[in-house]
């Protein structure tokens, strides 16, 4: 039988241990045990704290943020669930909704209404007990959300405990709110990032649930958050409130923020003259809105008529109607979907529309390409509703140029570069001439998810993290529809799938960025053309040093390359003189795609030679160091062994000097550094 405080003694050396390879990993970038290595000691200390409940975690990596090493956001139970708002589209919805509320009660009054703005920001729930704010959690399904009480605490405006006036509050309460970030903050953090090249985001709502969603609680506390509190989830006395006003009125005491937008009215025709108000309103908010929230304001109503599975009876959202724009057709391309049917898609100029920049618009099919007769260079009437993918309404043909060409579907597939079929629908539902290749070889779907796994796999591009399932969400989800798709990705993007913590999408995010700057035949292997494997794509990279020269190259130069026959040269051939293929290299050479030619290695000292680097090394960053050895020969390994034939030790070298020193291995201390490498 393990003693108390035998556990006790294991749990502090775990957590010691933990701590000081957290500290090696974060700070000092310079990690001695493997990510994998680590994960266990993390599952261990997770598994003791679960099964020893007098084992104190205050101070637990497990529960530690702030630059250190979490495995993921863990699950946040709702007391009630958060529910979704039935939408309105229309002053006749507003009044179906007062009718299907009355005819329930089966009385005849005028209800009270709140007329409210609906925050397009993140929903949270958080959870006071005696006053004290104790976890926040987000939406998740409505049941189950992620635990980012971490993140809501560096929030200054939310109170980590209630200001107690003279009215009391319930023992425990579930305090529903909405955290956004005010539009001018928004556009200044943008310009920041896009200054220093960071990801800018789309707009404020994802900026928001990308800060509130991360592991790392120093980038929340960066950004300035806010929050309006609406409504209420569990809450220990149920008679609490008597109205939804009332209720408001005591968050605002208790310190807990709410919009300054809210009125009561005393029957629903006031509540329309309200929505127009704020309707009106709208664009001087400092914080976007996408609706406006009615609200019936008495409490022991709003029991009375209870929630639907999804939504409560008691309130509507009043969206707003579509937003229209205008933009200008550049050009018109076909996609390959999924299932294999070509897709026409307009590529706009780019427009704002509701908040986000949109580039292009799906057409569907040639049907809707010959209903609105949309020509390239046309300029057209672009609508978007709520989060609802933008549609073109209409072309305006008075500012149609002369001599423009309709459009017709092409003759070849632009992903495999085989014939396309018309393929006539005779389903009556669908109406409408679908294109595709039926050819089997054609890469639609599946055969694109195998080209992706070829082109990260390690031979090839070296991407981690991008394993066969994430590469299916990815491809399913259309986050990644071509290969310069897979660059385009950002945090949210990943942060959006399940199974993705902050670390995880950064370390992806890295790789794939690393990869840019890959070698040149790795990148020609990467392209998965048949019958050329790694050997052949290096001595495809030996003869023609860069990619540029290989959109130039001919069937007969390609046969005077090493390992290169009539097949391999014929696919070399077919694969760079198509224009889709072209024109993807052409983007990913946009994306910084940036090839390493082939290193002309010289003999030198340290042809073959192993080489291990340890510390700070000030005027070297270690990738360059790195390179600069591997050039001269070297081969640069991180770990100590026997074979190693020199360490290179910067300031604060650890635990491999000494290692070095038993092994007797050549050490090279920072000042010989130069000298050593120029063989003085
Ligand atoms: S009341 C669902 N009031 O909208 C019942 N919700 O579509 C309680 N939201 O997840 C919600 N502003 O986070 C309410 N003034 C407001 C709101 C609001 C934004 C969000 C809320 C919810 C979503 C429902």
């Amino acid at each position: 039988m393990v003693s108390k405080k035998d556990i006790q003694k294991e749990y502090k050396n775990l957590k010691e241990k933990i701590k000081f390879h957290n500290e090696k990993y974060h700070s000092q970038d310079d990690p001695d045990i493997t990510d994998q290595e680590f994960d266990l000691l993390f599952k261990q200390l997770k598994e003791l704290e679960k099964n020893n409940a007098f084992i104190d975690t205050t101070d637990s990596p497990s529960r530690m943020v702030g630059g250190k090493k979490l495995s993921e956001l863990t699950p946040f139970e709702h007391g009630l669930p958060m529910l979704s708002l039935d939408n309105a589209f229309s002053s006749e919805d507003l009044k179906d909704f007062e009718k299907r509320n009355l005819n329930k009660l089966k009385e005849n009054i005028d209800f009270s209404y709140l007329v409210e703005p609906k925050i397009d920001g993140v929903a949270i729930s958080l959870f006071y007990e005696n006053g004290n704010l104790l976890r926040a959690g987000t939406r998740g399904d409505g049941f189950v959300g992620e635990d980012v009480t971490h993140n809501v605490l560096t929030i200054p405006e939310i109170p980590m405990t209630l200001n107690r006036t003279s009215i009391d509050f319930p023992k425990k309460m579930e305090v529903r709110g909405e955290i956004f970030i005010e539009l001018n903050d928004f556009s200044l953090i943008n310009k920041d990032f896009k200054k220093n090249n960071k990801k800018v985001f789309a707009n404020p709502r994802n900026f928001v649930a990308g800060s509130i969603r991360q592991l790392d609680s120093s980038i929340a506390a960066k950004r300035p958050l806010k929050i309006f509190c609406h409504s209420i989830g569990l809450v220990s006395d149920r008679n609490f409130f008597e109205t939804q006003d009332e209720m408001l009125k005591k968050f605002n005491k208790w310190g807990l923020p709410i919009s300054k937008e809210v009125n009561v009215c005393n029957n629903l025709d006031e509540a329309a003259g309200l929505i127009d108000l704020l309707t009106e309103k709208r664009n001087k908010l400092n914080y976007e809105i996408d609706g406006i929230v009615v609200k019936i304001n008495s409490k022991a109503i709003q029991e009375k008529l209870g929630n639907s599975s999804r939504s409560p009876r008691w309130a509507i959202a009043k969206k707003f109607p579509a937003e229209e724009g205008e933009s200008r057709i550049l050009s018109i391309s076909f996609q390959m979907g999924r299932t294999g049917v070509l897709t026409p898609v307009a590529n706009l100029e780019p427009v704002k529309l509701g908040g986000v920049t949109i580039s292009n618009a799906t057409l569907h099919n040639m049907d809707e390409v010959k209903r609105l007769d949309v020509r390239e260079n046309d300029y057209v009437k672009i609508i978007r509703a709520g989060d609802v993918i933008p549609k073109i309404k209409e072309v305006v043909l008075k500012k149609r140029e002369d001599g423009s060409k309709t459009i017709s579907p092409p003759n070849t597939c632009p992903t495999c570069d085989n014939t396309i079929s018309f393929f006539e629908s005779n389903t009556p539902l669908l109406n409408t001439d679908v294109l595709t290749t039926n050819n089997k070889n054609c890469y639609g779907f599946s055969q694109f998810k195998e080209t992706l796994k070829h082109f990260v796999s390690r031979n090839a591009m070296d991407i981690d993290g991008l394993g066969q399932k994430t590469i299916d969400i990815f491809v399913d989800k259309e986050l990644v529809t071509s290969l310069p798709d897979l660059y385009r990705l950002n945090e949210e993007d990943i942060l959006s799938l399940e199974g993705f913590a902050e670390k995880s999408a950064d370390k992806l995010l890295d790789s794939l960025n690393e990869s840019l700057n890959t070698d040149l035949h790795r990148f020609i292997y990467a392209l998965g053309i048949k019958e050329i494997g790694i050997e052949t794509s290096k001595n495809l990279s030996k003869y023609f040093e860069n990619l540029e020269s290989f959109f130039s190259i001919k069937y007969e130069d390609y046969l005077e390359v090493n390992d290169v026959g009539e097949v391999a040269a014929a696919n070399l051939e077919n694969f760079f003189k198509s224009d889709s293929n072209k024109k993807i290299l052409e983007e990913l050479l946009k994306l910084g795609l940036d090839l390493k030619p082939p290193i002309q290695v010289k003999e030198s000292h340290l042809t073959s030679k192993v080489i291990v680097i340890t510390g700070k090394l000030s005027n070297y960053s270690r990738e360059s160091l790195k390179l600069k050895l591997e050039n001269l020969g070297a081969k640069v390994s991180n770990s100590l062994s026997k074979k190693t034939d020199y360490l290179i030790a910067g300031e604060d070298p650890g635990s491999k000097l000494s290692k070095a020193k038993q092994l007797n291995i050549d050490i090279i201390g920072y000042s010989d550094l130069d000298g050593f490498l120029n063989n003085l």
